[in-house]
């Protein structure tokens, strides 16, 4: 099959639209409730680590797989080692975490939707901390109204990735981005003034070795993976559009630091907030809904403030859930020559259609028994299928392929050119080749329960 793929059309426009589809709800909804799930300090300081010697190395492998071969994920996989189709595999589960993601994305980015119309609506200007904590548990508990917002949010997103995605993706990206870089910064600096920052700073950076736990990096590395778009098949695809001429690991570095530090200033905005006003920081997925409007209420101009806010949570998760199905849908166009408004109907009505468990996992109208048989709800359960394990399994078999199947000479030749560059690449091989598959095999063999280094080295508690 012959393909002329559209490129991005500036290198600015490609890092958007790459920081726009990393910078999603890994970063706004999940990383602060992880972080406060797991104590703060070592945890984070853990997550940057995944992110900069293992995320960023895997970025720069995924890019590079998708700018070599012009395909979407499973294609790039077969088409780079014809002889040895098993490793089509790894493309696969990127496809298969696209779609499982999607499918309870959508339900989060629904929640959001939600929170516009009752900031809108003035609803929670003198709600007391629990009262607003209580909001987000009914929303959460009406199963009909969180699957209209899932129905809702599945079609915008079907919609836009219709009608030609690119250049949809990488001119709203390039305006939504900035504005919410902007608008996180500003309430960065009205939590700086709220009396629970020190206590915040000190939670967020303070590395507490008594609260470290070894099987907390998993999840470290599943946050880093998810925040990075990694494990996906998305950067192999967005690889794919880029021009022979970037630098691919320059822009690596740029998505990578990016997110840490939008990841920093989301932290240090939601744990004053937590830290003033009474809240736990182990709030759980509700988090962000049950603190952020607080601090809103607080504000001059509450209305305006809150709804921008959500409204950006909201863009901000759709240029995050377009390539979840333009990724799925890429792929069937490409394996059984579907027509694109064939694969992407057919995918959104899936992801539609899997979600909508998730979407009811707090009303408990399906799957009454779920949590009392497996621990944790629906739309969690999945959540942890594919960031705890899929993704880091995907990472695992992306790092081997390209560091002992690939021919060495094809991740060369995507590398700029010169003696420095020769260097960082043969930096980035090494951890490709030994580093990460060894540190995410170890990371899942403790997860796994078949070694534990927390009583290897002492840390149970
Ligand atoms: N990278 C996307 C996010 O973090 C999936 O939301």
């Amino acid at each position: 099959m012959s393909h002329t793929r559209e490129h991005w059309g500036s290198r600015l426009g490609f890092i958007l639209a790459a920081v726009g589809s990393a910078i999603g709800l890994g970063v706004l909804w999940k990383f602060p409730y992880t972080v406060g799930n797991n104590g703060g300090g070592l945890f984070l300081f853990t997550y940057f680590i995944c992110i900069i010697a293992i995320g960023i190395p895997v970025l720069i492998g995924e890019l590079l797989l998708g700018r070599k071969s012009q395909r979407a994920a499973v294609g790039a996989f077969a088409t780079l080692t014809e002889e040895k189709p098993r490793w089509k595999v790894a493309g696969w589960l990127g496809v298969i975490s696209s779609f499982l993601i999607m499918s309870y994305y959508s339900v989060i980015a629904g929640w959001g939707m939600s929170y516009i119309l009752m900031s809108l609506s003035g609803f929670y200007h003198n709600l007391s901390s629990t009262d607003m904590a209580s909001v987000f548990q009914k929303l959460s508990e009406s199963g009909s109204i969180t699957v209209f917002w899932h129905f809702l949010f599945t079609v915008i997103t079907m919609g836009i990735v219709l009608s030609g995605v690119r250049k949809g993706i990488e001119f709203w990206s390039k305006i939504m981005t900035r504005a919410l870089f902007a608008i996180l910064f500003c309430l960065f600096l009205y939590s700086m003034t709220l009396e629970g920052f020190g206590k915040a700073a000190h939670f967020i950076f303070y590395p507490d070795l008594a609260r470290f736990k070894f099987s907390s990096v998993l999840e470290a590395l599943g946050l880093a993976f998810f925040t990075l778009s990694l494990g996906q098949g998305i950067m192999i695809s967005y690889g794919s559009y880029m021009r022979k001429q970037e630098n691919i690991p320059q822009m690596a570095c740029v998505i990578g630091f990016s997110v840490i530090i939008v990841a920093i200033l989301a932290a240090l905005t939601i744990f004053p907030v937590i830290f003033t006003f009474g809240f736990q920081p182990e709030q759980g997925t509700g988090l962000i809904f049950k603190t952020l409007p607080y601090l809103f209420a607080q504000l001059p101009g509450a209305l305006v403030v809150s709804t921008i806010f959500f409204t950006l949570f909201v863009f901000t998760a759709l240029t995050s859930a377009i390539p979840f199905i333009e990724v799925v849908a890429t792929n069937l166009m490409e394996l059984l020559g579907w027509s694109r408004k064939k694969a992407v109907l057919i995918v959104a009505a899936s992801t539609f259609t899997f979600g909508i468990p998730s979407a009811l996992s707090n009303s408990h109208e399906i799957f009454r028994d779920w949590q009392s048989i497996y621990g944790i709800n629906f739309l969690d359960t999945i959540d942890n299928l594919v960031s705890v394990w899929i993704i880091p399994i995907a990472g695992l078999l992306t790092a081997i392929y390209i560091g002992w199947v690939l021919k060495r000479d094809i991740p060369k030749n995507e590398f700029p050119f010169g003696k420095k560059w020769h260097f960082y690449f043969l930096l980035w091989r090494f951890f490709i080749k030994w580093i990460i598959p060894i540190t995410i095999f170890l990371i899942i063999l403790q997860k796994s329960g078949l070694v534990d280094f927390d009583y290897i080295f002492g840390l149970s508690r």
